[in-house]
């Protein structure tokens, strides 16, 4: 059971990053609990983090080749993105969308994503935990 979870740009700040939005625990803990999670569920999970748009491009496509479920933070790029939603489609593997904060209850700029109508779901608004609640959703992808 093969799981890559990529985080977009901005996502190597939290700790520093807005702290009253995001909270204070660094992409390093995040890291930690997404691998801790991903042994108790027998998944081989590996991750990456970039701000830049064609490498979180080139990853998608890259991971596709031994990916079971990908997990996808894409940070602002969810809301600006075509070519990763290209990317995304081009893969034929279920896609499970991330957030730290609630997309839903912010900016209104930040309702609109180019992942989520592609995606087999979307968890948004738990901080640290949305990432173990999508690792827990591609346990039960995988298992179908
Ligand atoms: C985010 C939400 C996005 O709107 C924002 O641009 C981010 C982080 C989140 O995890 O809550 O960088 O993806």
């Amino acid at each position: 059971m093969n799981v890559f979870v990529i985080h977009g740009p901005n996502l190597n700040m939290l700790g520093k990053r807005e702290v009253s939005v995001y909270g204070d625990v660094d992409l390093e803990t995040i890291n930690t609990t997404i691998m801790a999670r991903s042994e108790e569920l027998g998944l081989v999970t590996r991750i990456e983090q970039s701000n830049h748009e064609g490498a979180i491009v080139d990853l998608i496509h890259r991971e596709s080749k031994w990916v079971d479920v990908l997990i996808i933070n894409p940070g602002a790029y969810t809301h600006t993105s075509i070519a990763i939603r290209d990317a995304l489609l081009s893969i034929d593997k279920p896609v499970i969308e991330v957030h730290l904060s609630n997309i839903f209850k912010r900016e209104s700029f930040r309702s609109n994503s180019y992942v989520s109508d592609i995606a087999v779901g979307l968890v948004s608004g738990f901080g640290l935990h949305s990432y173990t609640m999508a690792l827990d959703a591609a346990v039960s992808i995988i298992k179908g």
